[in-house]
């Protein structure tokens, strides 16, 4: 039976990196005989201005019905003055929520071309690949109760809840460990445990869902020293699972040790294995329409959605590979080229990771 993939482009550059990377995935379905579909729907400021809401009833169905999501980015200026509830953000918050997409999986990998883009010495970070697992539908994020309360003095206090039942926790743990053993077969868990009670207990969650896994190698760190590591002596990880907001800064510093925003992809998994694939970065206003992005992104999010949602391993490596050999040729967008480095369009790029896939399979 066919697997359906459902593309939202979004917004500004979006719209102009999501067909490079269908290009990819037609190409790819030809060259392994993969039976995949895809259909397209709107999300963000492009469906509020078609319909008046950020995740249309119709958008939000095709999405249930999909085995797959790869989506561009959302926002941007001309949706600014939108009221708070309709903005395009809301769509992408929506539709992550509605689908129950816990888990959050960040790679951070240098591409041994790219490593003077990186903010560390290159010894540092070549042959760097670790892989975040954040908890994305939990936490203080979303904890009850939150908000801003009125104390007898008069004086206000913001408060937030950092709240993670032994399920959400277990779960989350589950995905880590049978990630890592599928790579490097370590995962260190991050909390604050000598702080914050409630990461107490992710401790313990996590060192009992251990047990089950004995091939995995299982460290513990608090989130400060982890921050720490990370741009200390970041190869002395492989998979790092942590909650949501521990998460949130963690991945968006190991992005900045591989250099450029646009070579970064992650995916949205959810209980069922479906999920939503999309490039770490926004809608670059700044750029788009003037064939500059970057599409690499969400190419190597297309590999990430070949190899945990649809079950086709080899062609997700494919793809990588067919990245790697367009970088050592030589082409760059302009986030990643040097200084009087010749430069391609967003077009370009995408055709030579085409190009490079005959010759990988
Ligand atoms: P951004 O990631 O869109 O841009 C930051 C900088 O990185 C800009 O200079 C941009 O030109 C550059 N950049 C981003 N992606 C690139 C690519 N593929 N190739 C080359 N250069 C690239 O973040 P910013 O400017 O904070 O946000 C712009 C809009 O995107 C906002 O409306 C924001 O809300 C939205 N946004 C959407 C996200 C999503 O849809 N998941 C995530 C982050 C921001
Ligand atoms: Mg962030």
């Amino acid at each position: 039976m066919s697997q359906k993939v459902l593309l939202l482009p979004g917004d500004y550059i979006g719209q102009e990196i999501v067909p490079e990377a269908e290009k990819v995935l037609a190409r790819i379905c030809e060259l392994y005989d993969l039976d995949i579909t895809t259909e397209s729907a709107l999300i963000g400021g492009s469906a509020y201005d078609a319909e008046g809401y950020p995740l249309p009833a119709s958008t939000l169905e095709k999405a249930r019905a999909a085995d797959a999501i790869l989506l561009g980015a959302v926002g941007g200026p001309a949706y600014d003055n939108v009221e708070r509830d309709l903005r395009p953000e809301k769509g992408l918050l929506r539709i992550r929520s509605e689908l129950g997409l816990f888990g959050n999986l960040r790679p951070a990998i240098m591409y041994p071309q790219l490593v003077d883009a990186s903010s560390l010495k290159p010894e540092l970070v070549a042959g760097l690949d670790i892989l975040i697992v954040r908890e994305l539908t939990g936490g203080i994020y979303f904890g009850q109760p939150r908000g801003i309360r009125e104390l007898d003095n008069g004086e206000r206090e913001g408060f937030n809840t950092y709240v993670y039942s032994e399920s959400e926790i277990r779960r989350i743990a589950k995905l880590a460990f049978e990630l890592a053993g599928k790579r490097g077969g370590r995962v260190c868990s991050v909390d604050k445990a000598n702080v914050l009670e409630a990461t107490v207990l992710w401790r313990e969650v996590v060192t009992e869902l251990a047990e089950s896994y004995p091939d995995i190698e299982l460290e513990h760190m608090y989130v400060d020293n982890a921050a720490m590591q990370l741009v200390r002596a970041p190869k002395q990880f492989d998979v790092i699972v942590t909650g949501n907001m521990f998460g949130d800064i963690l991945s968006d510093a190991a992005a900045m040790l591989t250099g450029s925003i646009g070579m970064l992809p992650s995916a949205s998994l959810n209980e069922s294995g479906q999920g939503i694939y999309e490039p770490c970065h926004g809608s670059a206003p700044d750029i788009a329409g003037q064939g500059k992005a970057n599409p690499l992104a969400t190419i190597l999010s297309v590999a990430m959605m070949l190899r945990y949602s649809l079950g086709s391993p080899a062609a997700a490596d494919s793809i990588e590979i067919a990245v790697g050999q367009v970088l050592d040729k030589g082409l760059r967008t302009p986030d990643i080229a040097g200084a009087g480095e010749a430069v391609v369009t967003t077009n370009e790029m995408g055709d030579a990771v085409v190009a490079a896939l005959s010759n990988v399979t």
